[in-house]
């Protein structure tokens, strides 16, 4: 076998074997007592942009993509939503303290502000992920309310 052909098989080989190393999946189906729906008014408009373009890496509940069963995307995929959750989760924001809750709703208006989330790797292949001027606006002023 010609040397550039063992390389490739070899290469072959191992992403087929990766493929068995499955992340496991994020979730969990339930509604927390901690979920911020059952902290804070949440308003049906609210829910629907934060379900869109947050809850994938901020809550318990992640909508998967066919990519996500390819490795290593998954792997990728499931760091982001590890590392998401650690910073805010939406599924146990009634767990933080109140100055913790304040402080995440404070960088939520920040991040919206800046543009910083969604992650732009996530909104380059989830485009209804992408919030429009409005949703932005809607967002910012709903955790400004919170946060009076
Ligand atoms: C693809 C996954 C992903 C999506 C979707 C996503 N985030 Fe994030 N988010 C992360 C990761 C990873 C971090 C931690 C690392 C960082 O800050 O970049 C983070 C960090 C944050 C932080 C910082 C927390 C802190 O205490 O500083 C905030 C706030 C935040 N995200 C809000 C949002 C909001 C609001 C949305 C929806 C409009 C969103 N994120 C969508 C992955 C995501």
């Amino acid at each position: 076998m010609r040397r550039t052909n063992k390389w490739l098989l070899m290469l072959l080989i191992a992403f087929a074997v990766i493929q068995c190393i499955q992340p496991a999946r994020n979730k969990s189906g339930q509604v927390l007592q901690t979920d911020i729906t059952n902290m804070y008014e949440v308003p049906a408009d609210v829910q629907r942009v934060l379900k869109s373009a947050c809850y994938d890496c901020h809550s318990n509940n992640t909508r998967y993509p066919w990519y996500s069963y390819i490795q290593p995307a998954g792997w990728w995929l499931a760091h982001h939503i590890n590392e998401g959750k650690e910073e805010l989760n939406f599924s146990d924001f009634g767990s933080y303290s109140l100055r913790r809750r304040i402080s995440k709703l404070r960088s939520i208006e920040n991040s919206i502000h800046d543009g910083s989330m969604p992650l732009s790797s996530y909104t380059l292949l989830h485009r209804d992920a992408r919030l429009t001027e409005e949703e932005k606006r809607l967002i910012i002023a709903w955790v400004g309310g919170l946060r009076d």
